[in-house]
């Protein structure tokens, strides 16, 4: 495998978890997931920015996107049961990241929509490949790539949501 392929089949890999991160913004709203409850601090659980409709929309597009890249790349992924339970942890890990991420940004007192830099960009990532481990894993390298990557990509997606209307601050 060339070094150039490498990364794409890393980009390729990842695919699932970045539309489960990004597709929520889209599906978002409705009842938040921590019921309006508050933590010992007195300070929301995860805030209205967590929905379930979010949830249980990014994971179903993930893993939506794992049915149609079965299409294009059988032989990457065995079989369609795989591909799909691939995209589903990818994508499950990515949505609980972001919402372990919201929890600790609670706790540090940073109001909904405030800019954690690099548990915004890297919790997510990080938390959908230790749940697609078991089941299909990449290389260092290739992980390494994407934690760099991931945080320009994130940016750049962010930027042009904030410029579509779809979110009210470019980050
Ligand atoms: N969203 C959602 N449900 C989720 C995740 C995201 O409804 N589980 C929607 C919300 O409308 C949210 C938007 O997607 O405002 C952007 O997501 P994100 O940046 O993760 O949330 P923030 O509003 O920045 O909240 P936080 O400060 O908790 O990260
Ligand atoms: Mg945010």
């Amino acid at each position: 495998m060339g070094a150039l392929s490498s990364l794409a089949w890393a980009l390729w890999y990842i695919l699932p978890a970045y539309f489960a991160n990004g597709s929520p913004v889209l599906f978002g709203g409705g009842s938040p997931i921590d019921g309006g409850r508050l933590w010992k601090d007195g300070k929301r659980l995860l805030g209205d920015g967590k929905t379930w409709r979010g949830f249980f929309g990014g994971v179903g597009t993930g893993t939506l996107i794992g049915l149609l890249q079965y299409f294009f790349t059988p032989s990457f992924y065995g079989s369609i049961g795989s591909a799909l339970i691939l995209a589903f942890l990818l994508s499950f890990g990515a949505l609980f990241g972001d919402l372990v991420g919201s929890f600790i940004k609670r706790r540090l007192d940073l109001p909904r929509g405030y800019p954690a830099v690099g548990l915004d960009q890297l919790g997510f990532l990080i938390s959908a490949m230790v749940f697609a481990y078991p089941v299909k894993t990449i290389s260092s390298g290739q992980m390494l790539f994407l934690l760099v990557f991931t945080p320009l990509l994130h940016w750049g997606t962010n930027y042009l949501a904030y410029r579509m209307g779809w979110k009210s601050v470019p980050w």
